[in-house]
């Protein structure tokens, strides 16, 4: 059985260093009890120097950061950090396309770039695709093959395809201040077999068998195990709950015992 992922997005979250420690500790203590889970923790980036010694000494968790560059190597670009910057300093996936990247603007253009530099650099994407609201015609599904056919332009016959993660996060899904209200595991299913048909169009058949699929919005303890054993997916990107040190616990732990 294939590894699943669960992957947490920090936001920007925690305050301190000092609570993103304590945050991580508590994290990784948890994913060293599991047996068939991979776990990354996508911290902002300033957290990674005090954190990066945490993650290799487990080897069970990995980082990931929030978003990269569309510039390469190193320049004049003020404020941006490359994909090179990350990969030295031992982070090993990006979140690429959030939806709130998207709506400060991010284009599918940039979100291309993004992609190509991560892939050339050793980077692992995590590409998030995900409408902003649901329509009873399927209108929605056009949003998410667009979001997809743009991100992933140019790069059919790309070998390390096969670090690629598509993260299916509907906008409307993702908890805003304390309300929690997910899409169901038999929609998400619906989901994940249009979007391996279209990553098939778009890459090949044989390129889509290696990619993952993950759920993301809302997630919570309660929900993990439905998702993953009749959402056809193969892991969740969980934002707000894997803020909580125990819930998150509870989420590896009910994922890790899933089919
Ligand atoms: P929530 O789990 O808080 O809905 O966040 C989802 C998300 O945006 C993860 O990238």
């Amino acid at each position: 059985m294939a590894k699943k992922i669960i992957i947490a997005n920090w936001k920007m979250n925690p305050e301190t260093g000092e609570k993103a420690k304590e945050l991580f500790s508590l994290s990784r203590k948890a994913a060293l009890k599991l047996k068939n889970t991979k776990v990354v923790i996508c911290p902002p980036n300033i957290y990674f120097q005090s954190l990066g010694g945490l993650a290799s000494k487990s080897g069970r968790i990995s980082m990931g950061a929030q978003d990269v560059s569309i510039f390469s190597g190193s320049g004049p670009q003020t404020g941006e950090i490359s994909a090179e910057m990350l990969k030295k300093i031992g982070v090993e996936y990006v979140i690429l396309g959030h939806s709130s990247r998207r709506e400060l603007g991010e284009s599918g253009s940039d979100i291309n770039k993004k992609i190509k530099n991560s892939l050339a650099t050793g980077l692992k994407p995590i590409l998030c695709v995900g409408e902003k609201e649901r329509c009873d015609n399927g209108e929605f599904m056009k949003v998410v093959e667009a979001q997809l056919k743009e991100s992933l332009d140019g790069l059919k016959s790309e070998k390390s395809l096969k670090n690629l993660i598509i993260a299916y996060e509907p906008v409307w899904a993702i908890s805003k201040k304390g309300s929690f209200k997910a899409d169901n595991p038999d929609s998400v299913f619906g989901m994940s077999i249009f979007i391996r048909k279209t990553l098939a169009a778009i890459l090949g058949e044989d390129a889509v068998k290696k990619i993952p699929i993950i759920y993301g919005g809302s997630v919570a303890s309660q929900t993990v195990k439905d998702f993953l054993e009749r959402g056809g997916v193969n892991g969740l990107l969980v934002g707000g709950k894997s803020l909580v040190a125990k819930e998150f616990e509870e989420i590896l732990k009910i994922a890790d015992s899933s089919k």
